[in-house]
């Protein structure tokens, strides 16, 4: 199976579940990335069973409502009941790397405001230790220099992702090199660095249900 097939399996999953869990006064969280998309693209043929959604990125927005399907601001809902997205990595805690796709900031925001965060991906993101894949932080951009240095003397190599400007107008720093043994310790250290908007760490708040898609089907775990 290739990978793009791997992600509509496990969205498939996903959608299944979704409708399992909502009603038509229900707003549901979506995530940023490919697998987050196959997933929009699959719960459009539902529009009509629930009431709308809020998005983690312009992107995703204007992808559902392509589909004509509602787009809330987050403060103009109560709260969400569940949330959907993709991740990087991901760890046997369901603890997450995010912001392949520059969106980690709202995607936290958005995980922080949802009852469930029900994580979708397929088997290559799965991992033993968080950090393979180099953890994006995002920064207010006067900050990005001050912030690359501290994050080095956190023993990261942070690259700027050059070009690249979020949906809240801040850059991004790769942090290559780092292999995460307490991933809640990190995350707070690195977002307790001045400038810092947030980093993809998910640990104090990791997934609560991960369906992960492989040759042999798809698999669920829960925190
Ligand atoms: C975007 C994200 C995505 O969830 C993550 O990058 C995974 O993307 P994909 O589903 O395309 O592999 O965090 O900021």
């Amino acid at each position: 199976m290739t990978q793009d097939e791997l992600k509509q399996l496990v969205a498939a999953k996903a959608v299944e579940y979704t409708l399992t869990r909502i009603d038509s006064d229900t707003i549901i969280g979506i995530g940023t990335g490919s697998t987050a998309n196959a997933f929009i693209d699959q719960l459009a043929a539902h529009k009509h069973l629930f009431k709308g959604t809020v998005a983690s990125s312009e992107a995703s927005a204007d992808r559902l409502r392509n589909h004509g399907i509602e787009v809330f601001e987050l403060n103009d809902v109560d709260g969400l009941t569940i949330y959907i997205d993709g991740a990087d990595e991901t760890n046997a805690a369901l603890q997450l790397i995010k912001g392949g796709g520059a969106a980690l900031t709202r995607e936290k925001i958005v995980a922080a405001a949802s009852k469930e965060f029900v994580c979708i991906a397929d088997a290559s993101k799965e991992v033993a230790v968080l950090g393979e894949f180099p953890l994006p932080v995002e920064v207010i951009p006067m900050a990005r220099s001050y912030v690359a240095r501290e994050l080095v003397k956190l023993g990261a190599t942070p690259v700027w992702r050059e070009g690249v400007v979020t949906d809240n107008g801040n850059h991004i720093l790769d942090c290559h090199g780092l292999s995460i043994a307490e991933p809640i310790k990190l995350e707070n250290e690195i977002n307790s660095i001045v400038g810092v908007v947030t980093n993809g760490l998910f640990a104090s708040r990791p997934a609560d249900r991960l369906f992960i898609s492989s040759a042999t089907g798809v698999d669920e775990r829960t925190a």
